[in-house]
């Protein structure tokens, strides 16, 4: 089994990454193989709309994305960890997950989703309901934790003060894991949900 973890801030020792790495102890300890990725201060651009991944079947700007795709084909899960900025999720992750989202040439049902919000003082609600709904327009199920998916913190390391933000990062894991591995009994036993070909309604006719 495979998790793909993206640390959205460009604080490769953020706070972000502090609960990344708490996630991240679990599932190395299950066996469970791990690929992460740091936005950092790499110039993820926003979608340009081009239309460009339908044709060529991956994101056509060069970057990290079209990588980024592969790992999430062969992944059982993903978690996004997001510095808020302004009350949202930072501008380069949003930028990145609009197009691995839009250009991801593979079947995401059931892949399992999880996020993590990390802020000085507020607008991580607003910011983790920005971050789930990549996951609940996909059919991907997402693992929820304990309680608040939040970390507090300013400076880099400040998150672990936060005991229970970095407490609930573990049950973040620990769920998504029990849910990964369900999900592929299941899917031997059940299959996957059965798939229509997908109707687009416009609201303007
Ligand atoms: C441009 C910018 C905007 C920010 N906006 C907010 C905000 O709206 N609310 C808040 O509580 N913290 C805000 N912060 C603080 C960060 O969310 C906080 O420092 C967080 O710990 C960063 O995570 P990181 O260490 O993983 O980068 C902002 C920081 C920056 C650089």
């Amino acid at each position: 089994m495979k998790v793909l973890l993206i640390n959205g801030s460009p604080r490769k020792s953020g706070n972000c990454a502090r609960l990344l790495t708490e996630a991240q102890k679990v599932f190395e300890t299950e066996g469970i193989e791990v690929v992460r990725y740091d936005i950092g201060a790499k110039d993820i651009r926003g979608c340009m709309a081009c239309g460009g991944c339908a044709k060529k079947g991956s994101c056509v700007v060069g970057d990290d994305v079209p990588m980024l795709a592969e790992v999430l084909a062969s992944a059982d899960g993903m978690i996004v960890a997001s510095p808020v900025y302004y009350a949202s999720p930072n501008g380069s992750v949003v930028s990145l997950l609009d197009r691995l989202f839009m250009s991801a040439n593979c079947d995401l049902r059931m892949k399992v989703g999880a996020s993590f919000a990390v802020a000085r003082r507020a607008g991580t609600v607003a910011s983790f309901d920005v971050l789930n709904k990549y996951y609940t327009i996909n059919q991907m199920p997402i693992a929820s934790g304990r309680y608040w998916n939040n970390g507090f913190g300013r400076a880099p390391g400040e998150v672990e003060g936060d005991e229970e933000g970095i407490q609930n990062a573990r049950f973040v894991a620990r769920n998504m894991l029990f849910l990964m591995r369900s999900i592929a009994l299941g899917k031997e036993k059940y299959g996957l949900p059965e798939a229509e070909a997908v109707t687009r309604t416009n609201f303007i006719r």
